[in-house]
């Protein structure tokens, strides 16, 4: 039977949760499929030949051979920010950023976020089907065991300043638990420790399990109170709830329709295939370095603001525009480039980001019918009409991403906005384990060590220091010393 939200979704976004005569059920060919390319460098005449793999893409190593003298080097390409470059293949989860199409191995995110809950979709994405009832009950009973956190970590968790950004804390939550896990250190069991199934999993559900706990923690660093201690009764987000507000009171549940909405949110933020923070799991990773030291690094990419960053931004963008009226000359800021419009644009998405869509129905049918509407979301809904109707917005195809909503729904939740990123990051988890674990199997995995084009000084030689004049205009900014500095130096003595 249909849930209320899969109702929703379809009457809402007119959106498709079965597939229905003439929708494709293979893919069609990337870029045209398989063939030669025939390229002639001009330079020297010679002509070669490229296969083109079924992925649509060349080998970049193929490139080597066209060779025009100069240093001997062959060519190269050139992609900064990894725009066109396709560096892994990979099953977990696909975009078709110009329809707006997002799936978790195989399956739409419209029909997991209306029938699906986050720990089924976890495991469907790491392990790349739907489970069984028992598969689903053994795998959450793993992660739940695994909430609590080491007295250690609590203890490198309350030194840290009570107004620290918790996604620094969740940082540094993870970085004690590598700390933690010796044994599960490549650096210093040794390369092969995570060749066995077993330990690969063991890590994956310790951090599925703790960060949850870190983040609670996180969260309360300000509160002056305490996270409550993991309910491994509860279901995983519904924990996650109970840890924020259970207080000291066992019996406390969170209200079951804002911990659905929030499951949602979780699951529709799992997994979002190659971008910076996977791409950064997966380039960390690759070194041989633990999985929490990796993991710890991608949530480092996700706090920035142009990722997970975003919907920080986004809420802090809405209160500063403080009114409809304002619009106008913000988008005029945008257009002259002295504003960003954050939550707009992707890398990927030429179209309306598919979770955008979601967000909306749940915050306007699921949390906001609870918890009172917020008045940022009328300065929202203007400022998303004023640029989908502006030429700016309309001819770069920016539209609204996941993050342009999921700050309203997390405000109304009573999230401050810098706790934000870590709601981003608490789910996220789940597609940095699943590029791991690919990435410990993949034939292709190597080291990820880039090119560079040097346009640098080509030779000089060393002159001594007595001799030698200023060259270049780069040096030492001016770094002036504090007035404390400046009392010790005066004193007698000071070293
Ligand atoms: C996500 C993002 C980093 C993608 O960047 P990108 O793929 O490198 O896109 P580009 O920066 O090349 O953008 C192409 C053009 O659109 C403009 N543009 C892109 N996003 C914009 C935004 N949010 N506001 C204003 N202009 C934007 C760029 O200025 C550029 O214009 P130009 O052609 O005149 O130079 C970018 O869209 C952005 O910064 N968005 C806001 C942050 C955000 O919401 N991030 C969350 C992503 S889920």
């Amino acid at each position: 039977m249909s849930s209320r939200l899969d109702v929703l979704s379809r009457q809402m976004c007119g959106m498709q949760l079965s597939p229905t005569a003439g929708e494709e059920e293979q893919r069609p060919a990337p870029a045209g499929g398989r063939g030669t390319l025939t390229v002639v460098d001009n330079r020297t005449g010679k002509k070669y030949t490229l296969e083109i793999s079924d992925g649509g893409t060349i080998n970049a190593q193929a490139l080597k051979q066209i060779k025009a003298g100069g240093d001997g080097v062959g060519l190269r390409t050139y992609d900064p920010g990894y725009t066109n470059t396709t560096a892994v293949i990979s099953r977990i989860s696909f975009i078709d950023g110009d329809k707006g199409i997002l799936r978790y191995r195989g399956y739409p995110i419209e029909e997991l976020a209306a029938r699906s809950n986050m720990m089924e979709v976890a495991y469907l994405v790491l392990y790349g089907s739907l489970p069984t009832q028992s598969q689903l009950s053994v795998f959450h009973e793993a992660v739940m065991r695994h909430t609590a956190l080491p007295t250690e970590v609590i203890d490198v968790i309350h030194a840290m300043p009570h107004d620290s950004h918790p996604m620094g804390v969740l940082m540094t939550g993870i970085c004690a638990l590598s700390a933690m896990h010796p044994e599960a250190n490549p650096a210093l069991a040794g390369q092969g420790v995570y060749k066995t199934r077993e330990m690969q999993d063991k890590q994956i559900v310790r951090l599925l399990g703790k960060i949850p706990t870190i983040a609670a923690m996180a969260y309360h660093k300000s509160t002056g109170r305490k996270a409550a201690p993991p309910n491994q009764r509860l279901d995983y987000t519904e924990n996650f709830l109970y840890m924020l507000d259970g207080g000291y009171n066992p019996q406390y549940r969170p209200n079951p329709r804002l911990a659905r909405a929030l499951d949602i949110m979780f699951l529709l933020h799992a997994e979002h295939e190659m971008n910076c923070s996977t791409a950064a799991v997966r380039h960390l990773a690759s070194s041989g370095v633990d999985v929490y030291t990796a993991v710890a690094g991608a949530v480092g990419a996700l706090y920035g603001p142009l990722h997970g960053g975003a919907n920080e931004a986004v809420l802090r963008m809405l209160a500063r525009i403080g009114s409809v009226e304002n619009i106008p000359a913000f988008i005029a800021g945008v257009k002259n480039k002295k504003e960003k419009l954050f939550g707009f644009g992707h890398r990927v998405y030429r179209n309306f980001d598919p979770r955008a869509k979601i967000i909306k129905d749940v915050a306007e049918n699921e949390v906001f019918p609870l918890v009172g509407v917020d008045p940022l979301i009328e300065i929202a809904k203007a400022l998303q009409d004023a640029a989908l109707s502006d030429e700016y917005f309309v001819s770069r195809k920016l539209y609204p991403n996941v993050d342009f909503y999921s700050g309203l729904v997390y405000r109304a939740l009573g999230f401050p906005p810098q706790f934000f990123t870590v709601l981003f990051a608490i789910p996220r988890i789940v597609g940095y384990c699943a590029h791991w674990r690919e990435s410990l199997t993949d034939p292709d995995t190597k080291i990820i060590r880039p090119q560079q084009d040097y346009k640098g000084v080509w030779l000089r030689h060393y002159s001594d220091v007595v001799v030698r004049t200023a060259e270049g205009a780069d040096t030492l900014s001016k770094l002036p010393p504090s007035n404390a500095y400046n009392r010790r130096v005066a004193g007698e003595n000071w070293m």
